[in-house]
């Protein structure tokens, strides 16, 4: 369960968000967000995934605070590679 509430980011002194609050529940699709261009879609995104660091409001994941929280593991692993058959890929 990801909880957002009042969040609030900004590119310097320019506002990019404010007030964004939603629930994201496990295992739903995710329709959360959707928007012109300039909506904040992007910067909402990166806020959650750690990349953008809050300037108010919250982000819960899982009932732990994640505000504050580095950018999660997963982005940071090396990419990875599926080969669909044996022998397809080469390096293998
Ligand atoms: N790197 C940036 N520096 C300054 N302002 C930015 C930057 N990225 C986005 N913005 C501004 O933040 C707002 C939200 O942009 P963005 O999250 O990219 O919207 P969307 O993904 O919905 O098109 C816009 O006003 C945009 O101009
Ligand atoms: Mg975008």
């Amino acid at each position: 369960m990801l909880e957002v509430r009042d969040l609030e980011v900004a590119y310097g002194a320019a506002p990019a968000l404010w007030g964004v609050s939603l629930d994201v529940r496990r295992r739903r699709a995710a329709s959360a967000s959707s928007g012109p261009n300039g909506a904040g879609k992007t910067t909402l995104i990166n806020a959650i995934a750690g990349l953008h660091r809050a300037r108010g409001g919250r982000i819960v994941f899982d009932g732990r605070d994640i505000t504050r929280a580095a950018a999660a593991p997963l982005l940071r692993a090396p990419a990875s590679r599926s080969c669909p058959r044996a022998g397809a890929c080469s390096p293998a």
